[in-house]
């Protein structure tokens, strides 16, 4: 073995072992990254077998040395405190893996053995609003999601549910008329748009009564109000698209899927529950009440399908959308990447799928929640006026906050600051909603997203930059180079490197990216480590500065891969 994840490979080495000990079925993660020193990897499953086998640990430990066979890959195991199996890979091995990953693209990530079909929905805004930073953090993680699937090797189908349909049509159609009879239709200020339909239809009797009219039209497929609705979907979509262009986000417009796409499969959705036996009428609504669903009276909760006026709900567009990608896609895995507070409405729409055998056996489905953004002050973050803050401005602000970053750059081109400006901005955006736990809030700070030091894309960005001007110096050919592990400092950066695959892997299954911006912060601070202690361009002795360039290449590479993986680009020159 050379390349793929170590610690995977560890573990398939100790499960054949542990075959020879016990017929115990070990637990899915058996081997784990140490950090203790003089010691790369652990093992602590002989404690776990203790009183199962009714052994000392110690004893298991040492039963399960004496049968594995990691000979090629690491020193003999050692037995340590209460039963721990410690790891040290052989410096030789490490050394010849480091030197066959300039050969590869991927750097010693494995492809998926069996690749799924994956749905993802993320971004999914909501037509004449506009995208306030929740949907950000959707879109940013659900893209990092997308690319980390991607590479991974599966098929991957983003799609984008917008809030294109509904009630709140009929007042918006009779505002735009109000507004603007004749074209054209541009909307600069979607979200004042949308609160002067609301104050109307909140106090205006007659304009109430237009507007439930017109909902009416909508729904039974009036063809001019059709064309109406159209223009506010067009418009809103405009919008989008261009914070999407902004954000380097590959959503295009084929891949909107509207809760309007689905208005065609409500009626089979509550007609085949209730064929299934699965539907009550409550209230007068239609309802599904899943299985093990309470409030807090303990009184099961329903699934609204159609509500007691005959419309359909988002509950109901829900069921209709995972229905369509099962049936009609084929898709295997379905994750939605929306914020926390819908984690219960997902759960009863998967629970009613599963019930409805929409869902089955081999279909997986995950909410990927994620928490608010907050303000400095600790709450939902809003603009100084109260109101939510536009995306748009807030991106417009990062750039020109990131070229305060680079002001004193004088050597660079406009053109190149402009760039670097966008990279810098962009990435420190996206880099604070990937690198804390998602299922977290997080404090927006522009100071501290845009630190120079510390776990944030800047510091990344410049360490990358850094590199890449010591190998612009070198100017060198490393193909044929050999790395060479003689210093300390040489070898945790190549055990580093060596842990890529893990950090993939682990960002990758988890839907975690936060893991993988960890992985990366600590393999640019052991470089830094690395680059104090051992000169690379002055380096002495044969074959090392070959062998410290290519290190350090490859610490560049492994940088730009993982922070493209997370949508993020890395310019050059800083
Ligand atoms: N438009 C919704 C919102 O802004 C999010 C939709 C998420 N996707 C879904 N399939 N329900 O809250």
């Amino acid at each position: 073995m050379l390349f793929g994840d170590v610690s995977e490979e560890l573990a398939r080495r100790l499960v054949k072992a542990l075959r020879h000990v016990t017929d115990f079925e070990p637990p899915s993660v058996l081997v784990r990254v140490s950090a203790q020193s003089g010691v790369d990897y652990q093992c602590d499953l002989a404690m776990s077998l203790g009183k199962r086998l009714g052994k000392p640990p110690r004893q298991i430990a040492a039963d399960i040395a004496a049968r594995l066979d990691v000979a090629d890959i690491a020193e003999p195991p050692e037995v340590a405190g209460p039963g721990f199996l410690n790891f040290t890979l052989r410096s030789s091995w490490l050394a010849e893996r480091t030197t066959a990953l300039n050969g590869d693209p991927r750097l010693g990530v494995a492809a998926a053995p069996r690749p799924r079909r994956i749905a993802v929905d993320y971004s999914s805004p909501n037509v004449a609003k506009e995208m306030h930073v929740g949907h950000l953090r959707s879109t940013v993680i659900g893209d990092a999601i997308v690319r980390l699937s991607r590479f991974a090797g599966h098929e991957v189908v983003p799609h984008n549910h917008l809030g294109d349909w509904g009630t709140p049509f009929g007042m918006l159609i009779e505002h735009l008329l109000d507004e603007r009879p004749s074209g054209p239709y541009a909307i600069g200020d979607l979200n004042g748009f949308y609160r002067a339909a609301r104050s109307k239809f909140d106090t205006d009797e007659g304009f109430a009564t237009r507007s439930r009219e017109r909902v009416v039209l909508l729904q039974s497929g009036d063809e001019e109000t059709l064309s109406l609705w159209r223009r506010l979907v067009d418009e809103s979509t405009r919008h989008f698209t261009q914070v999407y262009e902004l954000l380097g986000i590959g959503l295009a417009s084929e891949d909107v899927y509207g809760e309007s796409f689905y208005n065609p499969f409500l009626a089979a959705v509550v007609d085949d529950l209730g064929t299934a036996g699965l539907t009550e009428i409550s209230d007068g609504a239609v309802c599904v009440f899943p299985d093990g669903f309470r409030n807090r009276e303990g009184e099961p909760l329903p699934l609204i399908v159609r509500k007691r006026d005959g419309g359909y709900g988002y509950a109901a567009t829900d069921l209709a959308t995972l229905r369509y990608w099962t049936e009609q896609r084929g898709v295997t895995d379905l994750l939605y990447v929306v914020g926390t507070p819908q984690a219960q409405h997902f759960a009863m729409v998967f629970a009613v799928c599963r019930a409805a055998g929409w869902l089955r056996e081999e279909h997986r489905a995950e909410h990927i929640g994620f928490g608010s953004v907050l303000g400095e002050d600790g709450r939902a973050m809003k603009t100084r006026a109260g109101e939510s803050v536009r995306l748009s401005d807030l991106l417009t602000e990062a750039i020109s906050h990131a070229a305060e970053v680079i002001d004193d750059r004088a050597d660079l081109s406009p053109e190149i600051r402009e760039e670097v400006a966008k990279a810098i901005g962009i990435g420190a955006i996206k880099y604070a909603d990937l690198s804390g736990d998602r299922e977290r809030d997080y404090v927006f700070s522009w100071d501290r997203m845009l630190a120079k030091s510390g776990n944030t894309s800047v510091y990344l960005q410049y360490a990358n930059a850094r590199i890449r001007s010591v190998l612009a110096k070198a100017d060198q050919d490393l193909t044929g180079a050999r790395v060479l592990l003689g210093h300390p400092a040489e070898r945790a950066l190549a055990l580093a490197l060596a842990r890529f695959p893990e950090a993939i892997g682990a960002a990758t299954a988890g839907h975690l990216p936060h893991k993988l911006c960890t992985y990366l912060y600590e393999t640019a601070v052991v470089f830094s480590r690395f680059y104090e202690q051992c000169p690379v361009l002055e380096a002495e002795g044969p074959g090392v500065r070959d062998s410290r360039l290519l290190l350090a290449e490859l610490t560049s590479r492994t940088l730009t891969l993982g922070l493209s993986l997370l949508g993020i680009s890395t310019p050059a020159r800083l």
